[in-house]
């Protein structure tokens, strides 16, 4: 039998026998939401994210890439023509299994994926060339120590790339989600179950995060570790894209 706990308690992929018979496994914050991840306005703002990171890949298909924290491949998945391979690593598996359901769906030969969570630990000899993230850093509690262990196994002269929001007030009132009508009623539902989890998304399934992330203090730290240079703005504003909130991305990015 097996029983699936919350994270914050102990570890992810954390296996536990009891009396030899029940097993506990760790699981994600994000697993229940995998499978609604992927509404109208998460693919639209990937397909953003995307564009804006593409800006910054320099001989791309030379170049290894991470996409930490994949979720869904959203905006990984759009880069994949840009560079010689994307390894797709997240800690929520049901996120990574559509991940990987969508790489094999397109056959593509240069992705693959890898449960795991650098927070815990980094697998032994793992080497990139570029480091994206895209919404995940503000959801790492310790996220200066967490930088600077990323930032070893980045190669020389490689590119470290964080998108994430800009710091909302906490006290800010959510917004009513807004439900689209459609003619077909099954489309309706399942479009005001996205929503759903949407605000589940938004809302207070996560136990501790950031109401994002400050850009000066994100760029002090990175200062600190060995990059030659390092950048960032803000280059999208969005409607209820962060916690039902509207609010702003911005990109960072660094080399070494
Ligand atoms: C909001 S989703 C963003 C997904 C994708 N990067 C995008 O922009 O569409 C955040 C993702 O980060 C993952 N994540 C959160 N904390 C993580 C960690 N410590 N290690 C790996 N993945 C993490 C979650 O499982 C989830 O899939």
């Amino acid at each position: 039998m097996e029983i699936l706990i919350p994270r914050g308690f102990l570890p992810i992929g954390t296996k536990l026998v009891i009396l030899g018979y029940f097993e506990v496994e760790m699981m994600s914050e994000f697993d229940p939401l995998a499978e609604g991840f992927d509404t109208e306005i998460q693919i639209e703002t990937g397909k953003i994210i995307s564009a804006a990171i593409r800006e910054y890949i320099i001989d791309g298909k030379e170049k290894t890439a991470i996409d930490y924290g994949c979720g869904t491949g959203l905006v990984g998945l759009e880069l994949l023509d840009a560079f010689k391979s994307i390894l797709f690593v997240d800690s929520s598996i049901n996120m990574l299994e559509i991940t990987k359901k969508k790489i094999e769906a397109i056959d593509a030969d240069n992705a693959d994926t890898l449960f795991a969570d650098f927070v815990d630990e980094i697998p032994e000899g793992l080497k990139t060339d570029c480091l994206f993230m895209s919404r995940v850093l503000h959801h790492v509690i310790e996220y200066e120590p967490f930088l600077a262990q990323i930032s070893e196994i980045i190669n020389p002269a490689g590119h470290l790339i964080i998108v994430d929001f800009d710091e909302i007030d906490e006290d800010m009132p959510e917004q009513e989600a807004e439900i689209q009508t459609s003619p077909d009623s099954a489309n309706a539902h399942q479009q005001s179950e996205h929503h759903k989890h949407n605000d589940q998304h938004g809302g207070d399934i996560f136990h501790d995060m950031h109401m994002g992330l400050d850009q000066t203090i994100l760029l002090q730290i990175i200062n600190k570790l060995p990059f030659a240079k390092a950048e960032s703005k803000t280059f999208y504003h969005g409607k209820k894209i962060f916690r039902n909130r509207d609010a702003s991305l911005f990109i960072l990015h660094a080399q070494k």
